[in-house]
């Protein structure tokens, strides 16, 4: 299933949390939503799920305008909020048949026992959703969220607070399930990015600054400058490399390494290597750089 965010805008008082934001979001999709601390994402994700109105543009699910009052909408999206608010004093299965009462599913019972089953809160079924520690209750989080086995989830922060164990299967938990649905998840965490996600989001003040498939934002594609490390065996003249292979930024790692970065999108390794061989040189190491989320990340969103 489709969702179509078109030119959407939020305003809180005069400033604009959400900027004329473009995306389109199609099903199978593993969507890494990212952003610095007051980005907008929380934002636009109360947009798509119709719990806030948008003050310019809409979002169209499945060929319908959302919005607070459009509860054909709301059957289809899952959405895990923030800070997952939860009724403390109801015990699990109570939680999650009323929530499957609210979309008036017919059998309540089963539809709680399948999701209790898939998120793997089986051992802790017993309890109170108060006396669950805060991995279990994103598990609740998670399980109201598909009660009603939506095409669409919105999940906001779903990792955060998790511990190692904890977090490695709620990933696995949501990369399982978006095999099937689309999935827009936000997180600050960019190793979940890469592990999971076949694409990545990127906002800042309200704007798109990126939207990438993984692969390409991992290549550093989306600078079109590749980064090759070259060690050599002997000492190496950093101006003499400069001017023969017209390339400026050259970093001189060490008296037999550089960073060389590359001008336009060409590969430069060969360039390199014929350096080499012209200059009798013996190169050890002659390394393409994989640019880290993290570098990309700063690079986009610190200025
Ligand atoms: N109810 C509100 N009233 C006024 N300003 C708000 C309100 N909600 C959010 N904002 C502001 O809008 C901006 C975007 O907030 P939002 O919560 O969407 O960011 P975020 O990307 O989710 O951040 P975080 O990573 O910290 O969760 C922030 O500057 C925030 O202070
Ligand atoms: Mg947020």
């Amino acid at each position: 299933m489709t969702i179509q965010i078109e030119n959407i805008s939020k305003f809180y008082g005069k400033q604009k949390a959400v900027d004329s934001l473009h995306i389109e979001l199609n099903s199978g999709e593993l969507v890494g939503f990212l952003g610095p601390n007051g980005a907008g994402k929380s934002t636009l994700m109360k947009i798509i799920t119709g719990f806030l109105a948008a003050d310019e543009g809409r979002v169209i699910i499945n060929g319908e305008e959302v919005s607070p009052d459009n509860h054909r909408i709301r059957q289809q999206v899952g959405y895990l909020p923030e800070h997952n608010p939860l009724y403390t004093d109801l015990y699990i299965k109570e939680y999650l048949q009323l929530t499957a009462g609210m979309y008036r599913l017919p059998n309540k019972k089963q539809q709680a026992d399948r999701v209790i089953e898939m998120t793997g809160l089986g051992p802790e079924q017993h309890k109170k959703i108060g006396a669950l520690s805060k991995g279990y209750r994103q598990r609740v989080g998670l399980a109201q969220a598909l009660i009603h086995d939506p095409a669409i989830l919105i999940l906001d922060e779903p990792t955060t607070g998790l511990d190692p164990n904890q977090l490695e299967d709620i990933r696995a938990l949501i990369k399982n399930i978006s095999r099937e649905k689309t999935v827009l998840f936000s997180t600050h965490i960019m190793q979940e990015v890469e592990a999971i996600c076949n694409r990545v989001i990127i906002i800042n003040k309200g704007k798109l600054i990126a939207d990438n498939p993984v692969e390409n934002l991992k290549s550093g594609k989306l600078f079109s400058a590749q980064q090759v490390l070259i060690e050599f065996a002997d000492s190496i003249n950093r101006e003499k490399l400069t001017a023969s292979l017209g390339i400026s930024n050259i970093e001189q790692l060490s008296a037999t390494s550089l960073l060389v970065q590359a001008p336009s999108d060409e590969d430069i390794r060969p360039a390199l290597f014929r350096y080499a061989v012209d200059n009798k040189l013996t190169i050890l190491t002659l390394n393409e750089q994989q640019t880290s989320l993290e570098n990309i990340f700063h690079k986009l969103t610190r200025n």
